[in-house]
């Protein structure tokens, strides 16, 4: 059955039920690969070094939204990193795909009856911040939920309390914890030249921003934009799954008239070239997480 929010908590049971009958891995961690981690392609990247992987793609899984994105490779990938057992979802759903967010977020509810108790969220941003650099990865601080300020949120509608409560508070969103965690090991892989830590904003897309649009996020105090991971997390954090998020900088925003557009192959670009340091860094947060 379907609730005003989307599928109930039996549906969805049946749908991780489905998942637990698939694979003998039971992961307590979950890591979204965004578009900066081998969304789009498959080589080297993240969800690729998963070991003993069981893959499930979307189109297989009952009650889960199917990608429109062409040369997404939607699946869900169980398996060990650094030994430790995960859930990763190569590639995620948009809002500007057409789904409502609700719908955007199924797949973090099905990650907690799955056992899951920390998310790992990654993405592709623009970079607002003047002292950012391409190629920069940002450990997500905190969020402004744009889409939330107009009403948009995927927790609208009826509450079932067992997921989380009706007013969940977001005051400690990205765990304190997690984020030092990050900088130490950005230090160990010395990375920390290019590791930041800032505000990050997601807008719902597909276009990307006006001049005067940035102008405005930069002025509230965004570091970086992008199009997803804000709902997942407030979604994560209703059911109480404790939360790490990472952008990376793919671009600069365009904050005056005669700067270069943001485009889609460039974002793609930097991902590949930041492979190799994104699976190490994630890697080794999911090592250090999971002794926590
Ligand atoms: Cl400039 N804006 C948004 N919304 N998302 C992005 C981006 C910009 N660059 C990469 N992703």
């Amino acid at each position: 059955g379907k609730s005003a929010n989307g599928y109930s908590y039996e549906t969805l049971l049946e749908t991780a039920n489905f998942l637990l009958s698939r694979t003998s891995i039971r992961p307590r961690i979950g890591v979204i690969c965004g578009s900066g981690m081998g969304s789009y392609w498959k080589e080297g990247s993240l969800a690729e070094s998963i070991e003993d992987a069981d893959c499930v793609p979307y189109e297989d899984i009952p009650n889960f939204p199917v990608s429109t994105v062409e040369g997404h490779h939607g699946k869900l990938v169980f398996g060990k990193l650094e030994g430790v057992p995960v859930v990763a979802m190569q590639g995620r759903f948009h809002y500007y795909e057409g789904y409502p967010l609700w719908k955007c977020c199924l797949p973090v509810r099905v990650m907690k009856l799955l056992g899951v108790e920390t998310l790992i969220a990654t993405n592709a941003a623009g970079g607002l911040n003047p002292s950012y650099k391409i190629g920069d990865i940002m450990i997500v601080r905190d969020h402004i939920n744009m889409m939330g300020f107009a009403g948009n949120n995927p927790l609208h509608g009826p509450n079932d309390e067992r997921f989380g409560p009706r007013f969940p508070p977001m005051n400690k969103a990205y765990k304190l914890e997690y984020r030092k965690i990050a900088k130490d090991v950005a230090k160990e892989l010395n990375i920390e030249n290019i590791v930041r830590e800032g505000v990050y904003t997601c807008l719902g897309g597909p276009n990307f921003e006006t001049v005067a649009e940035l102008n405005m996020l930069k002025m509230v105090g965004v570091d970086a934009v992008g199009m997803s991971t804000v709902h997942e997390v407030i979604t994560a954090r209703h059911c109480d799954m404790n939360v790490f998020a990472l952008s990376l900088i793919t671009n600069e925003c365009v904050t005056s008239y005669d700067d270069a557009e943001a485009n889609h192959e460039e974002v793609l670009d930097v991902g590949r070239m930041r492979q190799d340091i994104l699976k190490k860094f994630v890697s080794r947060l999911v090592h250090r997480f999971a002794k926590e």
